[in-house]
């Protein structure tokens, strides 16, 4: 298991490009897999979860070639894919093993889908649910992994009502009607990340939505594209706040995806006075891209809307970093999803603060941050294998005196493989052990 120790840095610049966004990756894997034709996909994401959705559906009889961020996906049609030989492992990534439930309900053959240590604690009862009113029979072990998925179901189109607002669940019933007879439509409580949407309509699948209600009709086909992957705003976060809390900084962090579903973080850090400028704004492939730049702020505490929370859901462990820097205090609500992610982000990032001495309250649904100077670690900070608290903490030397040890890193390599090396290139200076 390794540790990242985190050394005083004071100040952050360049031109930075981060890697491709993780959830469009996974997508165009899925997608390209059941076009006809071959898609082939530019700036890919070599993380460890997008290549567990690539190494699946390649066990599912996909050809798929890549070369370093560059993919080519031989499309196997939308009934083409064949009984992988063993369980799938999707490792770390609930975004694999969600979508790809919707997809794998509605196949001639059964199989099996399983995950790591964190993967097999998360809740899958949200995707099991739709997907049985739907006709498909699912076996959990009590609504957690694994899951095993039986053929030959002949699905039914629903209108589903998401309970909590996750484009996880609304993406795999979406796929999952992609099958049905008929009609399937998903409301969503409020507007989560829309790149199954928009992937599938530039795949030419005709997907209707009416404000929050998304609607296709199965029996239709996808037809292969090129699809370019932009950076990853949530890897793109850790700089914004490394930049906004560094003493000196100015950084500009190039072709960002800021597709409006996704964009929270930005607003969060402008209400808290980030000095934060978009330009360069431009459309490639139905996503919206843009350059960041992020100098130096003198930030203040603020209570975060809870509209901005779905917007913002997978930013906040970089955002309480960015609380505990700033005047006053930081009120968060309505964010209980972050008790379900790769770990419990509220407790576990509380657990990280105290140990830098940065006065917080956990609330059942969020957390009080008072922003203050970050103390001598009385111990190591545990990430609890997830990649964003490992990230987030590793930010936070910018504003320390004292070197910051985080233990359990490697699931960095999840979602942004080079951190370390683009962090150090900038001015940060973190040794992985
Ligand atoms: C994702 C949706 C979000 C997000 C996750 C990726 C996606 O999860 O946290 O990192 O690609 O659809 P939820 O749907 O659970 O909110």
């Amino acid at each position: 298991m390794s540790k990242f120790i985190a050394k005083p840095a004071h100040s952050l610049s360049g031109n930075l490009k981060v890697p491709g966004d993780k959830s469009i990756s996974h997508r165009s894997i899925m997608l390209g897999s059941l076009a006809d034709g071959i898609t082939k996909v530019t700036g890919f994401l070599e993380g460890e979860d997008a290549l567990s959705t690539l190494k699946a559906f390649q066990a599912m009889g996909v050809k798929i070639e890549r070369e370093g961020d560059n993919v080519t996906i031989y499309g196997v049609g939308i009934n083409g894919l064949k009984k992988p030989s063993e369980p799938l492992d999707l490792g770390n990534s609930g975004t694999s093993i969600r979508l790809m439930s919707g997809i794998l309900a509605a196949q001639n053959f059964d199989c099996e889908l399983i995950g790591d240590e964190s993967l097999s604690k998360r809740p899958m009862g949200r995707v099991i649910n739709p997907l049985t009113e739907m006709g498909a029979v699912i076996d959990s072990n009590d609504g957690k992994p694994p899951l095993k998925i039986k053929g030959g179901q002949p699905l039914k189109g629903i209108t589903y009502d998401l309970p909590v607002a996750s484009a996880q669940v609304k993406s795999c019933v979406l796929l999952a009607g992609l099958y049905a007879q008929g009609q399937t439509c998903v409301t969503e409580p409020a507007p989560t990340r829309d790149h199954t949407e928009r992937m599938l309509k530039g795949l030419g699948y005709e997907v209707n939505v009416d404000n929050n209600k998304m609607c296709l009709t199965g029996g239709g086909e996808l037809t292969a594209t090129e699809i370019q992957v932009p950076s990853d705003i949530s890897s793109s976060a850790f700089f914004m706040v490394a930049a906004a809390i560094a003493p000196q900084s100015d950084v500009t962090l190039t072709g960002v995806n800021v597709n409006p579903t996704r964009t929270g973080v930005i607003n969060i850090l402008q209400l808290m006075g980030a000095n934060l400028t978009l330009s360069n704004e431009r459309e490639i492939g139905g996503e919206l891209l843009a350059d960041i730049r992020i100098q130096s702020s003198e930030l203040k505490g603020i209570q975060i809307p809870e509209d901005l929370v779905p917007l913002a859901i997978d930013e906040f462990p970089a955002v309480f970093i960015a609380a505990s820097c700033a005047q006053g205090e930081t009120v968060l609500t309505g964010a209980k999803e972050l008790r379900v992610k790769e770990s419990d982000r509220i407790q576990v990032m509380a657990d990280g603060l105290d140990i830098l001495g940065i006065k917080n309250e956990v609330l059942e649904d969020g957390i009080k941050i008072q922003g203050g100077v970050f103390q001598k670690p009385t111990d190591m900070i545990e990430s609890h294998h997830d990649h964003r608290i490992s990230m987030s903490f590793a930010v936070a030397s910018l504003r320390c005196n004292h070197p910051i040890e985080i233990n359990g890193v490697d699931n960095v390599m999840t979602s942004f493989p080079n951190f370390v090396e683009l962090s150090n290139s900038a001015g940060m200076d973190i040794t992985e052990v």
